[in-house]
């Protein structure tokens, strides 16, 4: 064990910030960070913004679907898939970059250079004491925050990341039992396995909501992923990207 290691095993999303806004050089050590991920043949495709401005957080908060996290909190910052500035390179270089940066290919890559700088910037967050969330719902209006943030074609606002002063600090969530998620050589697609395994996770998250609610909750994890997938949720998305000019061929 180390104090890294500490780090990540700590987690727990936060939704709770005091009014204390982090400075300057907090920022730039979490965008620093983030950049320092790893990304794909060095194509660095994602962009982050900050959102300092009081009242663009508020109507954020609002466009997510009313969580007052987003407004308050220490900074905000939303992480985009971003392949605008290699289209712009395509002109600078006088090459055919838009076949490529129209593949599915080069979204998947954006969506993974963009995950690995956000929780990059988490845990730096986290390991500063700060807590943090991600806002996925800024998903739940793409047109309005794409307005909001004026993001050009090419790039798609992904998730926010609240970070701030904890105010109140919650349990942890926990897990999937490791045996489940870390397979060996091959993928053992065990029907029979993984469903035996599911009912005794579904007793672990059973007895935790009970104990965090105080007997109000008692929801199994499976009950709260079948209820969670059977609901239709930002169906859009498909014609958003695409409108976007990524993710096309
Ligand atoms: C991409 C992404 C989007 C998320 N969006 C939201 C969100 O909009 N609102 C929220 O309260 N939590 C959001 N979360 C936090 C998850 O709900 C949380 O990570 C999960 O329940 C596990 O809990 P933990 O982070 O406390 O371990 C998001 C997490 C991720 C990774």
């Amino acid at each position: 064990m180390n104090q890294v290691i500490e780090t990540i095993l700590n987690h727990r999303s936060i939704r709770s910030f005091e009014d204390k806004l982090l400075s300057k050089e907090q920022i730039e050590t979490i965008v620093k960070s983030a950049q320092a991920a790893s990304t794909s043949s060095y194509i660095q495709a994602y962009s982050i913004i900050g959102i300092t401005d009081q009242e663009m957080k508020k109507k954020l908060a609002e466009v997510v679907g009313n969580q007052p996290y987003v407004e308050k909190n220490g900074h905000f910052f939303v992480f985009c898939a971003d392949l605008y500035r290699h289209a712009v390179i395509g002109k600078m270089e006088e090459k055919d970059v838009e076949p490529s940066i129209e593949s599915t290919e080069k979204f998947m890559v954006a969506l993974i250079d963009a995950a690995l700088a956000a929780q990059n910037a988490a845990l730096a967050a986290e390991s500063m004491g700060l807590g943090i969330c991600y806002i996925g719902g800024i998903r739940n209006n793409l047109e309005e925050v794409v307005k909001l943030l004026k993001t050009p074609d090419r790039v798609i606002p992904l998730f926010g990341l609240a970070v701030g002063y904890p105010a109140k600090i919650t349990g942890q969530k926990p897990r999937l039992p490791l045996e489940h998620i870390y397979h060996e050589n091959t993928y053992e697609a065990n029907e029979e396995k993984y469903t035996k395994e599911l009912e005794e996770y579904n007793e672990v998250i059973k007895k935790y909501y009970l104990e965090r609610t105080a007997g109000k909750r008692s929801e199994t994890w499976t009950e709260q992923m079948g209820k969670m997938l059977e609901r239709k949720s930002r169906m859009y998305m498909k014609e958003f990207v695409a409108d976007k000019k990524l993710n096309l061929r």
